[in-house]
């Protein structure tokens, strides 16, 4: 381009161009960021009710929060008996059938064993046992790195269960835990 040729309407237009290409180029930045990282609009909050299966007395809410390593699980459930409940994530969230078992087995999109929270080779939703103190009381606050509000892996419409006894943590698949006493349904909730 001569300098003859950049005459008002020839800066203009290039002046037009790069604005044009920079949008774009920023745009496409962010696009992409926000498919990958926990931007705007993600999911940030998840919560699960937990209703009691037939012949059950058993209720209860897990809240799922996004944190630096993983999700923070608080669960908080009420009429277990004293002692240590199977506690996990399975994978279908279907809590229709009247024992639980249509939720059915735990979360496991990687194929996995099953084994205890803290085994890096485990189930994803094997969150181990909640313990009942004497008085029913029950306290589960723990962040788990295996879990994740993203891709495929999302634990999302999945559901959690609590069972009538202990996970062994090593029997196969289910860890001996028992019948199910309730089922909740993990949706997206307010952050
Ligand atoms: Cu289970
Ligand atoms: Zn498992």
């Amino acid at each position: 381009m001569t300098p003859k040729a950049m005459n008002g309407h020839g800066w203009m237009a290039v002046l037009t161009a790069l604005l044009v290409l920079g949008v774009a180029v920023g745009l496409g930045c962010g696009g992409g960021g926000k498919q990958q990282t926990a931007g705007e609009g993600s999911v940030t909050k998840a919560v699960a009710v937990l209703n009691p299966t037939e012949g059950s007395k058993v209720h209860g809410v897990v809240t799922f929060t996004q944190d630096a390593n993983g999700l923070r699980v608080v669960a908080a459930v009420e009429g277990l008996s004293p002692g240590k409940h199977g506690f996990h994530i399975h994978e279908f969230g279907d809590c229709t059938s009247p024992d639980g078992n249509s939720a059915g087995g735990h979360f496991n999109p990687h194929g996995m064993t099953h084994a205890g929270p803290t085994e890096e080779k485990r189930h994803a939703g094997d969150l181990g046992n909640i313990e009942a103190s004497p008085n029913g009381a029950t306290k589960y606050d723990r962040v788990d790195a295996h879990l994740t509000f993203g891709g495929k892996d999302s634990i999302i419409g999945r559901s959690v269960i609590v069972h009538a006894q202990a996970d062994d943590l090593t029997t196969q698949p289910t860890g001996g835990a028992g019948a199910r006493l309730v089922c909740g349904v993990i949706g997206v909730a307010k952050p």
